[in-house]
């Protein structure tokens, strides 16, 4: 990247961090997430469909399902230390706890969903084994150096400019050997340049292709291990919250959800699902690897 570039993506970044966490943080946000995507305010990711006619909730369970799936193939998980970047109410955490026997450091912008995360941590008898932490993942803690055998990152990495920065903190902070499962939102192949813009404009953060991240990741030093495209999940997941933010309008608008809110995600809702049916939109799994002999 050069000079003068990497300084605007850092400027960015810096602006997104109240954006984010005025999106994440706010009334609506909260509502959106506990009521429709996010199973009670456990996840605020896409989803991955087994059948087409699996909910909200059990589809955004199957993607957290998958991932740690995806990371456990190549490290083992059971008593090892994971970071989860970006992790929202902490909903993937608890999973990956609770299924894989890890350990996790969360780490997030929001402090409301960190809060809820804490709690629900605490609930499930879970806080002994997750440490949740405010911060950016654009500036993670020195001591967590060379200290992760996996990172898990969902649906994060859209909301961040510099996102060469952002996978040299993640190389930093795993192990030789360690694993980086993600997904993310993407152009995709049927996206024109001026629609890839437009999208970023629409975003806080940078929307890239899926080349892009080849290049990015392979340039920060890791090794490829896969990406699993879900970009039929994406749309099928992107009309199932239109179908529900339709139905449960009313009572969305009587918790205190704003109608110019409801308005916006609804259109845009409906434009990505048909986007994604028509290969503008692509959203999918990362698997990579830091090479076992790799410095940090
Ligand atoms: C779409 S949500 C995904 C949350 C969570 N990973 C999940 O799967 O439910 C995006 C999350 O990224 C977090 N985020 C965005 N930029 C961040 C940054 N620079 N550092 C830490 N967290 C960030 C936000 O706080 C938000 O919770």
């Amino acid at each position: 990247m050069k000079q003068a570039t990497r300084l605007q993506a850092l400027s960015d970044d810096e602006t997104a961090q109240a954006q984010i966490v005025a999106q994440y943080d706010s009334v609506d946000g909260h509502l959106f997430y506990q009521k429709v995507m996010g199973a009670d305010a456990d996840f605020s990711h896409f989803g991955i469909f087994q059948t087409p006619t699996d909910s909200l909730a059990t589809s955004a369970k199957n993607s957290v399902a998958v991932m740690a799936q995806t990371a456990d193939q190549y490290v083992s998980l059971k008593g090892t230390r994971v970071a989860d970047l970006g992790s929202g109410y902490g909903g993937s955490a608890r999973y990956w706890v609770a299924q894989f026997g890890c350990e996790m450091d969360c780490i997030n912008l929001c402090p409301q969903q960190n809060a809820r995360n804490q709690q629900a941590n605490v609930e499930a008898g879970l806080d002994q084994q997750i440490r949740v932490t405010e911060g950016n993942l654009l500036a993670l803690p020195d001591v967590w150096t060379a200290t992760f055998d996996a990172v898990n990152c969902q649906d994060v990495l859209c909301h961040i400019y510099n996102k060469r920065e952002a996978l040299a903190q993640v190389f930093r902070i795993l192990k030789p050997g360690g694993v980086l499962v993600f997904s993310d939102i993407m152009a995709g192949v049927r996206a024109t340049d001026d629609m890839q813009a437009a999208f970023s404009q629409h975003n806080v953060g940078d929307i890239v292709r899926l080349k892009t991240y080849q290049t990015l990741l392979q340039d920060s030093g890791f090794e490829w291990l896969g990406f699993d495209d879900h970009s039929n999940d994406f749309g099928l997941f992107s009309q199932k919250m239109a179908d529900t933010l339709t139905e449960n309008r009313t009572e969305l608008m009587a918790a205190g959800m704003s109608e110019a809110y409801l308005e916006r995600f609804l259109h845009s809702l409906l434009q990505r699902r048909q986007l994604a049916q028509q290969q503008v939109f692509q959203w999918g799994i990362f698997c990579v690897r830091k090479p076992s002999l790799a410095a940090d």
